[in-house]
């Protein structure tokens, strides 16, 4: 009997060691502790021993109970509840405020760029996108600038192969449109643009904004009231804006298109370099040769195009004189906007 009561001590102690969990806690409590359990069982037994062993056996019977209850109530303790106490020890300060969830936002590259896009969509234009990697047909050929022409340096462009590129300008894109639509056209395609260059005021890749518009008898006149619309609420302010006399290879007549300084009201200051203008986009109207080779008669229509950069924009509208800031990625540069 002796030997039994050690022997169920040590197994119960064992058993109870290696409960996990609360589940496997009631389990040990119901074969050994409870009414039909193990220890009972063993109560029961002292009834047949020899009348002199009982004081001895049923002492030693109920110490071995005891014992085994008083542990079970501490491995309870420890599986069920989570004080500082219990946690202290791993370096964890259970008073400490929680750390919130970051809020996101749009970056504001794509924040002006939504901005441009729904003036021009409040002016009738709509939205088209095209591809990153295009064929130099449409970037170069089409835009009636063919291999050789010294336009072709500008454009530090990336080669995929010979005749496929990252497009260096979205004016792909009225090549594109123009081809599988008829005027009138109203349109404006944004997007990612790429060219090899990287310093202050450039980054491989950047943002631009195409807009064309073609039907009967359009003319300088229109492309003035449109962007002058534009920069008006873009900038929220009645800017003036100058057309300087440009080249590019698709527009002839070509413009830079410049807007009295947003910094200093066109009084010269550091951002306008004390001109008092900022160059903010490029413009003109179609050339006939785009139009012939999309398959439009140039007699009949006449249209204007123009191209900004999104980035510039953004530069210009917040004070900011490296763009590279937009693009490593620092939360406490992104989140001011
Ligand atoms: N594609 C030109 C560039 O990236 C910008 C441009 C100039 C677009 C004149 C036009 C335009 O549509 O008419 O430098």
């Amino acid at each position: 009997m002796e030997q039994e009561i050690v022997a169920l001590q040590s197994t119960a102690k064992e058993m109870l060691a290696a409960v996990e969990d609360t589940t496997q806690l009631e389990e040990f409590r119901i074969r050994f502790l409870g009414r039909k359990g193990q220890f009972g069982a063993l109560m029961k037994g002292l009834g047949k021993v020899a009348k002199e062993d009982k004081p001895r056996l049923g002492q030693m019977a109920n110490a071995a109970k005891k014992e085994m209850e008083k542990l079970f109530s501490e491995k309870k303790q420890a599986l069920t509840s989570f004080t500082a106490g219990s946690v202290s020890g791993a370096g964890i300060d259970l008073t400490l405020p929680g750390r919130r969830p970051e809020k996101g936002q749009l970056h504001p590259v794509t924040q002006i760029m939504n901005e441009v896009c729904s003036i021009f969509e409040n002016l009738g234009f709509s939205v088209a996108e095209g591809p990153d990697v295009e064929h130099d047909h449409y970037n170069f050929e089409a835009l009636n600038i063919p291999a050789h022409h010294p336009a072709r340096d500008m454009h530090d462009t990336f080669y995929v192969s010979d005749s496929i590129l990252l497009r260096t300008h979205t004016s792909p894109m009225q090549a594109r449109i123009m081809e599988t639509r008829e005027p009138p056209l109203r349109v404006i395609a944004p997007g990612k643009v790429y060219r090899c260059d990287s310093d202050i005021t450039h980054t491989p890749m950047f943002h631009q904004v195409e807009g064309f518009l073609v039907d009967r008898d359009v003319s300088f006149a229109d492309l003035k009231g449109v962007l002058t619309v534009f920069t008006r609420k873009m900038f929220k302010k009645d800017l003036a804006l100058r057309f300087r006399p440009s080249f590019f290879p698709f527009t002839e007549p070509s413009a830079e298109v410049d807007i009295a300084c947003v910094i200093c009201d066109g009084k010269g200051c550091r951002v306008c370099k004390k001109t008092g203008w900022l160059e903010i986009l490029g413009a003109g109207m179609i050339d006939p040769e785009v139009f012939k080779m999309v398959g439009y008669n140039p007699e009949k229509y006449s249209g204007f195009a123009f191209g900004l950069g999104i980035e510039r924009i953004a530069m210009l509208k917040y004070g900011i004189d490296d763009i590279r800031l937009y693009y490593e990625n620092d939360l406490r540069f992104l989140s001011q906007f």
